[in-house]
């Protein structure tokens, strides 16, 4: 891949870019909010390749597995400690009926899936493939429940089928080889309703969304932490309309936001030049000013902060990989994707007043996955790195940071930042991001703790030759991989490090 040359007006902005950040970071600060560990979630669909060939291989497949479950991955998803998984889907999810999926594999009905791409569906991973997975993960499920084309009786059965000790449901449950009742916590009622959920008004939907979410009980002591379907991106009559209309029975309220420049011509994944590199690095900070108008609105309607903002699908989304089914949204990921990663993590951290959780789209093999697996081949994407490298922000306590940012416009008018940083502690450390979004310029960051006196400061960093590189098969896997932060001095408060162009740096000072 060759390196992508700067434009006359990039290399420009580069010149009058500072080269010095100076951060001071709070570690002191009282009653700072805790950074939900769910912020880190992921998101699991029937689409594509996502399911079947990704977290499902079935017991007899010749790829290694364990129980069904591909074993590379399980792995990679363990070592990633992901707190919480979305599934069916998405769109898929309101064409979802779950009793095709569970019973005897070889008695489930198939089904089209018209949402991706035609795809036959055999069923064969269902609900007790997805709660069992969840429980040998350590990870949080969210169910998302079927109000476009399924019924009140369908849903509510379901949350019993799941969660109750007794009846007939839970016999049935038994039989099907899991006595204990599961623990679901997350349950999304409807998916997109204003779109493939069934293409509702925000009024007719919120009055669904009371019918739909009554009948979702709680049994022996699980709780259902109810999300109503949310707006997408600049949709506030959505939330406004949703946060008028229901004022009980809900615990949260989901918000999509995607990085897509066209939704005609996305652009390509792998081949792009500076400008769409800081167009799409633009267009995903954007979701800073849109989480804070819907949490303007919510904060009318909720000042106390009942109602949790739940982003549950974000993510890049360009042109399918060229050759593949274009409903399977399958793409590569460079490192402009953890440059995205990096900066919206940052975002997210800054709201955690309202926001409760984010979920990437998604995991494996879909938009801006986590890993890609072909045949018993897997990579892990330089997205994988950045979430890998952000683990510690997980439950940490956010710390505030003040720096000098300075903004840039990239080439459709959207503003960027050259640096984001953000900070949290946990456990006697403080860990701080360092992003610099430059293509061609190195920046020298000189941090200053309130109180620290750090003995030790260590980190790693992300960044390539070319942004434009990627973790292919074969030979290629390890292209985009962390490595040691080098040249880290520390004296008395003050930690200086340089974090060369197009990078991200995490460090951990105690
Ligand atoms: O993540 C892919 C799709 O994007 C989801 O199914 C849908 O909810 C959204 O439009």
């Amino acid at each position: 891949m060759k390196r992508i040359l700067l434009t006359a007006a990039a290399a420009a902005m580069a010149v009058a870019a500072f080269a010095q950040v100076r951060v001071s970071v709070n570690e002191t600060a009282k009653d700072q909010p805790v950074i939900p560990k769910e912020i880190y979630g992921q998101f699991a669909e029937h689409l594509g390749r996502c399911i079947y060939d990704g977290i499902w291989v079935g017991e007899d497949s010749d790829i290694p597995n364990i129980g069904g479950y591909r074993k590379d991955l399980f792995e990679a998803l363990k070592d990633l400690q992901i707190p919480v998984l979305r599934w069916p889907g998405g769109c898929f999810a309101d064409e979802y009926h779950w009793r095709d999926g569970i019973g005897p594999r070889e008695n489930r009905p198939q089904m089209i899936n018209s949402n991706w791409g035609g795809t036959v569906e055999d069923n064969s991973f269902g609900t007790h493939e997805f709660l069992n997975l969840c429980e040998m993960l350590g990870t949080e499920p969210y169910i998302s429940g079927n109000v476009g084309s399924g019924t009140v009786e369908e849903i509510a059965k379901w949350v019993e089928y799941m969660t109750a000790e007794g009846g007939t449901l839970a016999e049935e449950r038994a039989k099907n080889g899991r006595k204990e009742p599961w623990k679901v916590k997350y349950f999304g009622v409807g998916n997109e309703s204003w779109g493939c959920g069934g293409n509702m008004t925000a009024q007719f939907y919120s009055d669904m969304y009371k019918r739909y979410a009554i009948y979702c009980r709680n049994y022996d002591g699980n709780r259902l932490f109810k999300i109503a379907s949310g707006a997408s991106d600049y949709d506030y009559n959505w939330t406004r309309t949703l946060m008028n209309n229901v004022r009980s029975d809900i615990s949260g309220l989901s918000l999509h936001y995607y990085t897509v420049m066209d939704w005609n011509a996305k652009g390509s994944a792998l081949s792009f030049d500076a400008a769409s590199y800081y167009d799409v690095i633009a267009k995903a900070c954007e979701v800073d000013m849109v989480l804070r108008n819907h949490e303007g609105i919510m904060d009318i309607y909720d000042p106390q902060r009942r109602i949790a903002l739940i982003l549950d699908e974000w993510g890049t989304w360009f042109d399918v990989e060229p050759g593949t089914n274009p409903g399977h949204l399958y793409q590569q990921n460079t490192m402009r994707d953890a440059m995205v990663a990096a900066l919206s993590l940052n975002i997210f951290h800054n709201h955690t007043r309202r926001l409760k959780m984010a979920n990437i789209a998604q995991v494996v093999n879909v938009l801006q996955a986590m890993i890609l697996t072909r045949g018993k081949e897997m990579v892990l994407t330089p997205t994988y790195h950045v979430f890998h490298m952000y683990r510690d922000f997980q439950d940490a306590s956010y710390v505030p940071v003040l720096y000098n940012p300075s903004n840039e416009v990239s080439a459709s008018g959207r503003v960027y930042p050259e640096v984001s940083v953000s900070a949290a502690s946990k456990d006697g450390s403080v860990v701080i991001s360092l992003v610099n979004t430059s293509l061609d310029e190195p920046r020298t960051f000189e941090v200053s703790f309130d109180s620290l006196n750090p003995s030790s400061v260590t980190g790693e960093i992300l960044n390539s030759k070319n942004i434009t590189d990627y973790n292919d098969f074969g030979r290629g896997k390890d292209t985009v991989k962390p490595s040691a932060l080098k040249g880290i001095k520390v004296s008395g408060n003050t930690v200086k490090v340089t974090v060369p162009a197009a990078s991200i740096a995490v460090l951990h000072a105690r």
